[in-house]
């Protein structure tokens, strides 16, 4: 099995999971059209409308557990090739697992452990919803014509063949260099400059509390 399409589902990272456990091959896919509950980061739901493209592959990774933390990182270089390919859009990477276009948030990715498999969520704006996004997140769409099963199929292919990614993502990343308000899990938000990404996709940033590798956590930027 390769893919599973589906009109609706609460979430595709959820029905993943469920594949997984069962047993579902390296590189099995769920695609539906639309979520009624669909995750994102740090346990907030998603916003799942019609007219956008939810995603989730199951992997199964060859690298050592410490390394999973690079797949976020390595599957927003994978959407942001897969959409240069099919649509000839180039986004921009906002660390850690956002995509933008235009200052605003095209694609979010959430990848989720289950066992010996990774799922990586994608969850992505094809089209403007009726309606418009929630005002929170300053939202975009790709709003051209494109096949959903095509960009998908596009994604699941570069998340089969990753190859180099770090230095694509530091290109892409659109934080370095700029002021960020950085929200730790404790304790208040401060104020730093984003300086580089270290080897480990960790962005590096200098405060008043010094130089510090950030590896998890909240950023903000005003673009
Ligand atoms: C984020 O922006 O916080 C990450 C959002 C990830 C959303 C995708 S949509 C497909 C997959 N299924 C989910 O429930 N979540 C991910």
């Amino acid at each position: 099995m390769e893919w599973v399409f589906l009109e609706e589902t609460d979430s595709t990272n959820r029905v993943a999971k469920e594949l997984a456990r069962q047993g579902a091959p390296h590189g099995t896919a769920v695609l539906a059209k639309r979520q009624t509950a669909g995750r994102g980061r740090l346990g907030r739901a998603f916003f799942s409308p019609e007219g956008g493209l939810y995603l989730s592959v199951i992997l199964y990774p060859q690298c050592p557990p410490e390394d999973r933390v690079l797949m976020t990182p390595m599957a927003a270089v994978a959407v942001c090739r897969a959409l240069e390919q099919v649509c000839g859009v180039s986004a921009g990477i906002k660390w850690v697992n956002d995509l933008y276009l235009g200052g605003k948030k095209l694609c979010g990715i959430l990848c989720e452990g289950c066992g010996d498999a990774v799922i990586v969520g994608i969850g992505l704006n094809l089209y403007t919803p009726e309606g418009g996004f929630p005002a929170e997140i300053p939202a975009t769409a790709l709003d051209v014509p494109v096949g959903r099963r095509v960009l998908a199929e596009a994604i699941r292919q570069q998340l089969l063949q990753p190859g180099e990614f770090l230095a694509e993502y530091r290109e892409r990343c659109l934080l370095l260099g700029k002021t960020v308000t950085v929200h730790p899990v404790a304790g208040e938000a401060y104020a730093a400059r984003a300086v580089e990404l270290d080897d480990r996709c960790r962005l590096v940033v200098e405060s008043c509390r010094g130089r510090e590798a950030l590896d998890s956590g909240e950023v903000s930027v005003r673009f």
